[in-house]
């Protein structure tokens, strides 16, 4: 069996083992991929450590896409242009350095239907993601045009983009609309959720695509907006599957085709989780065991988890050690049930407080909100039969103002999904079936 890696830093949550051992299977190739945790401090060790193991190749991922470099015996013209590698064959002990970002996503958008040739494209944000994908393009379509919010990178980028290819990016709109829009920014994931680098839709023409590097989450608020707007929209998976095939290749010289992409695709969504967050009675138990009968995944419960952690039953543990303490074991469940592969997981009410839970289960998540009404709350929770201790000695208005108070909270999802008095089990399910189309 021959091997191949890829190193980053967290790397747990990387699809990158999924989709190359599914194309292995898919082209009868006798590789094992695996990933290898790698902090910083040990990305020399670490390399030097595959090297003498005999991994044939291996992708580099944040945070050591440029300073792997140091350690690389040859580094393709491409990949010193972008100033990162993602990709290193190791070639009978020299080791190669390639970069398939670019091209892959090239190939992404064309897979899309979204050929960039001579069409006039906008990309918000100079950075590390945007330069490769910048150098790439500027001489494929008819205009590119790049905006930053800090203006000296900006004309770093348009020298870098000038010194490779000898063209000229733009650095201020000056079209009404545009062809493609593409996020290369990180406004819209991890501490940035919710965030969007575009305020101006009018710049969205009705044939406009908008592209997101991004697809943690699966759709950003500018995929959000865009789509509101009217325009087509893709987000990030496609560009990671396109680098990996490409990079597939380089490792092995199998021409492995492109169109395995849809197979990876439906790989990559059966293995990611569904989380269902909501207020205390929204029916997250209930509706998560039917969902995940229904689609055959495993169910899991946040709470019941916390409870055999502490060998005793939730009121027990707020009563004996508080909250807090209650808290704390909660984001230690969290992160470990993030990594579950294809389950249904249903969360605890008060999940959603801590940021940093759902932003970890999101690495591999689409994040369901079910909403109930005020109804629904005063409904269920009015006579609460006090296994729940956060209402113990609460009347309803304080109830609902809890609930009105969590509110943003649960705003942080991927769908929400109302839930009425008038709605049976079955009704939410498809409901929430309903939201989940195209991201299962
Ligand atoms: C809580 C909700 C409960 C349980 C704990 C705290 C909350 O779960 O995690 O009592 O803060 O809302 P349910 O939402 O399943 O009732």
């Amino acid at each position: 069996m021959k091997k191949l890696a890829v190193i980053g830093w967290p790397i747990a949550h990387s699809y990158s083992p999924l989709m190359h051992n599914y194309i292995s299977r898919e082209m009868n190739a006798d590789y094992v991929y695996e990933a290898v945790e790698t902090p910083p401090e040990k990305l020399g060790e670490i390399v030097s450590k595959l090297k003498a193991d005999g991994v044939l190749g291996f992708n580099v991922t944040a945070p050591h896409k440029f300073n792997v470099m140091q350690y690389l015996d040859e580094i393709s013209q491409d990949a010193q242009y972008f100033g990162a590698v993602n990709t290193v064959l190791n070639k009978n002990g020299k080791l190669i350095g390639y970069n398939t970002d670019a091209e892959g996503f090239y190939e992404a958008l064309c897979y899309s239907g979204i050929n960039p040739d001579g069409k006039h494209v906008l990309m918000l944000g100079a950075g590390g993601a945007a330069q490769p994908v910048a150098i790439n393009l500027v001489k494929k379509c008819a205009s590119l045009t790049v905006t930053n919010r800090t203006k000296e990178r900006l004309f770093e980028l348009k020298d870098v983009v000038k010194n490779c290819t000898g063209a000229n990016i733009k650095t201020e709109i000056d079209r009404e609309t545009y062809d493609i829009i593409i996020n290369c920014t990180s406004l819209g994931m991890g501490n940035n959720i919710g965030m969007s680098p575009l305020s101006d839709m009018s710049i969205i023409g009705k044939d406009t695509y908008c592209v997101d590097m991004i697809y943690n989450p699966w759709e950003t608020q500018f995929l959000k907006d865009a789509k509101k707007a009217g325009a087509k929209c893709v987000n990030g998976l496609s560009m990671l599957i396109f680098q990996g095939i490409l990079a597939y290749r380089i490792f092995t010289g199998i021409d492995a085709p492109l169109s395995l992409a849809d197979g990876i695709e439906k790989e990559i969504l059966a293995h990611r989780n569904i989380v269902l967050t909501g207020f205390m009675a929204s029916g997250k138990t209930v509706v998560g065991k039917a969902l995940a009968e229904k689609l055959g995944r495993k169910f899991v419960d946040s709470d019941v988890l916390i409870e055999e952690k502490c060998g005793r039953t939730i009121p027990e543990i707020f009563e004996k050690y508080g909250e807090e303490y209650f808290r704390s074991v909660e984001a230690q469940v969290i992160e470990e049930i993030s990594l579950e592969k294809g389950a249904v997981i249903a969360t605890g009410g008060g999940v959603v407080l801590n940021g940093d839970n759902i932003a970890v289960l999101r690495k591999n998540a689409t994040i369901v909100n079910l909403e109930p009404t005020k109804e629904v709350v005063i409904s269920r929770l009015s006579n609460d039969d006090g296994t729940r201790p956060l209402n113990k000695g609460q009347d309803i208005e304080q109830i609902l103002d809890r609930f009105e108070n969590r509110k943003p909270f649960y705003d942080n999802c991927d769908v929400k999904v109302k839930i009425t008095d008038e709605m049976s089990v079955e009704d939410s399910l498809s409901a929430v079936l309903k939201g989940l189309e195209g991201k299962i």
